[in-house]
C-alpha cells in the first residue's frame, strides 16, 4: 500500500520522539484517531508511567490517556528499535539553550542519528521541534541520507511546528491549525497526509524553511510585545500612572491596538528561548536583530526589577531586605500550569535568598522547589502564615487563589501580574 494511502486509511504505524508537554499530547491525538503509536523517550520513568496509563501532562486528560493505553492504540519505550516497523515519525525533543544563551541542538542531533540507523523506505519524518531556519534541511536532512535513502522518493521530510498553549482550556492540539512545509511538495503533501487525520485545519507553506519561520515569527512577536509593554510598566511606574488601567483604556479602540500584559519577566520553554535561536542563526549571516535583542534585555531584567520593587516597599516601611518574611505566590511561569521551567520566580527567589531575605513561597501545582541551590517546599496558605510576612509578592496568578482572602491577612502585596486586580485594598496592595 502507498504510504498516503496507509496515512488517510490510519493504519499506519505512527512513532512520536519525546513525550514531552507536546510529544505527549501528539501522540494521544493520533492514538485516538485510530493509528497504532508509539512513543519513544530516553526518560524511563516517563515510558513506564505512560504504559502504566499514568498521565503526566495536564492538558492531556486523565481518561484520554487510560483509554488509548489500556486499548493497545499507545505505548511507549526507550528503544529506538521500533522504528524499523514505524511510517512516520515526529519529532518533539527539546530545543534549550546552552549556558553561553546559544541554540542547543543536540536533542535533535541524538534523535535524527537514532531514527537514521533505522529508517527504511517508505517513510514520513516530520521535525516539531521549534529551531532556526533552516534547521530541518541543512542539519536534519544530511543525517537522515546517512541511511542511504533519498528525501522526496524513499521518505519523505517536513517541519511542522507545534503551537500549542499549556494551560489554554479553549484551544489544543486537535483544534489548533497546523502549519506544515515539506523538504518537497510531496512531503508537504505525505506530512498533510498524516496530519490532517488528528488535526481540524492544516496551513501548508511553500517549504520547510516557511514553517520553521513562521513559528519564529510567532513568539518573536509575543517576546517583542511583551517586552515594549514591560517597559511601558516601568514607564508607567516611574510616571505615577498605573499601566493596568492604560492598557484596559487602550484596548476600547476597536482596531490597531492588541493587549499585552506586562509580568515579573518571560518563561516557559518558548518565547524566552526561541527568538534567540533566530537572533543566532542571523549572526551567523552578520546580520544582528535589533529587535529581538532589546526585548530579550528588558524582559530578561524584569526579575531584578521586581526585586527592587519589593526592596523599595521594604524600606519604605524602614525593614532591611535582610531577614524580610517574604511569600512568593505563584512559582510557574503562568497561570493554572505545572511548568516552572525559565520561570522568573526562580530567578527572582535566588536573588531574594542572596540578600538573606526570609523566603518562603507557595503554588497549588508546585509542591517541591529544587532549583540550583534553592530547595523549597510549598508552604501552606493560612491567615496566620499570610498575617507574618512582611510582603506577600504575586508572581504567578493562579486562578485558585482566594484574593479577598489573600488580601484579608496580608500586611502588604506587591502584584506583578493583576491578580488581585481590583478586589484588593489599594493601601496595601501595590501593582506593578
Ligand atoms: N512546551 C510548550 O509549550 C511548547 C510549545 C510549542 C513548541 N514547543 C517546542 O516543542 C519541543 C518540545 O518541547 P516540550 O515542552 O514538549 O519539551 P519537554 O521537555 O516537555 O519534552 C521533551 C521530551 O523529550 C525527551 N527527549 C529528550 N531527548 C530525547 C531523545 N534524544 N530521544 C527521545 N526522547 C528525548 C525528554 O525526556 C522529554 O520527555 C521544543 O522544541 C519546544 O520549543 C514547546
Amino acid at each position: 500500500m502507498d504510504l498516503i494511502d496507509k496515512l488517510v486509511s490510519r493504519q499506519a504505524a505512527v512513532g512520536v520522539i519525546g513525550l514531552g508537554y507536546v510529544g505527549l499530547p501528539l501522540a494521544v491525538e493520533f492514538a485516538d484517531a485510530g493509528f497504532d503509536v508509539i512513543g519513544v523517550d530516553v526518560s524511563k520513568e516517563k515510558v513506564d508511567q505512560i504504559n502504566s496509563g499514568h498521565n503526566y501532562i495536564r492538558d492531556v486528560e486523565d481518561e484520554r490517556l487510560a483509554k488509548v493505553v489500556n486499548s493497545g492504540k499507545l505505548r511507549a519505550t526507550t528503544d529506538y528499535d521500533v522504528v524499523r516497523a514505524l511510517d512516520a515519525v515526529s519529532i518533539c525533543v527539546p530545543t534549550p539553550l546552552s549556558k553561553s544563551r546559544e541554540p542547543d541542538i543536540t536533542h535533535i542531533l541524538r534523535a535524527c542519528n537514532e531514527i537514521a540507523q533505522r529508517m527504511h523506505r517508505p517513510m514520513l519524518i516530520v521535525l516539531e521541534s521549534t529551531s532556526y531556519p533552516g534547521t530541518t534541511q541543512e542539519l536534519v536532512l544530511p543525517i537522515l541520507e546517512k541511511s542511504g535513502l533519498k528525501v522526496g522518493s524513499d521518505f519523505f521530510l517536513a517541519f511542522s511546528p507545534e503551537r500549542v498553549d499549556p494551560g489554554n482550556a479553549s484551544f489544543n492540539t486537535q483544534n489548533t491549525p497546523k502549519i506544515i512545509g515539506g523538504i518537497s511538495p510531496l512531503c508537504t503533501e505525505t506530512a498533510s497526509a498524516l496530519y490532517s487525520q488528528a488535526v481540524k485545519e492544516l496551513v501548508p507553506v511553500s517549504n520547510a524553511m516557511a514553517a520553521e519561520m513562521v513559528k519564529l515569527l510567532e513568539n518573536t512577536f509575543r517576546a517583542i510585545n511583551i517586552g515594549a509593554i514591560n517597559e511601558m510598566a516601568i514607564i508607567c511606574h516611574q510616571l505615577g500612572v498605573d499601566v493596568w488601567e492604560i492598557i484596559e483604556a487602550a484596548k476600547t479602540k476597536p482596531f490597531g491596538f492588541m493587549p499585552f500584559y506586562p509580568g515579573p519577566g518571560l518563561g516557559g520553554h518558548c518565547i524566552p528561548i526561541d527568538p534567540l535561536y533566530l537572533s543566532w542563526k542571523m549572526r551567523k549571516l552578520n546580520y544582528r536583530t535589533r529587535f529581538i535583542e532589546l526585548a530579550d534585555q528588558v524582559n530578561s531584567a524584569m526579575p531584578r526589577y521586581v526585586v527592587g520593587r519589593i526592596v523599595e516597599l521594604l524600606n519604605q516601611r524602614k525593614i532591611p531586605i535582610n531577614g524580610a518574611r517574604i511569600l512568593i505566590l505563584g512559582i510557574t511561569y503562568k497561570r493554572d500550569i505545572d511548568d516552572t521551567r525559565e520561570s522568573p520566580a526562580l530567578s527572582i527567589i535566588e536573588e531574594l535568598l542572596e540578600l538573606e531575605g526570609n523566603i518562603s513561597y507557595h503554588d497549588p501545582y508546585v509542591p517541591e522547589l529544587e532549583y540550583n541551590s534553592v530547595e523549597l517546599t510549598s508552604a501552606e496558605l493560612t491567615a496566620d502564615m499570610l498575617a507574618e510576612q512582611d510582603i506577600v509578592v504575586v508572581i504567578t496568578d493562579h486562578s485558585s487563589y482566594d484574593w479577598p482572602f489573600i488580601v484579608e491577612y496580608s500586611k502588604l502585596i506587591l502584584d506583578t501580574r493583576n491578580g488581585v486586580a481590583n478586589s484588593g485594598d489599594p493601601t496595601k496592595v501595590v501593582r506593578l
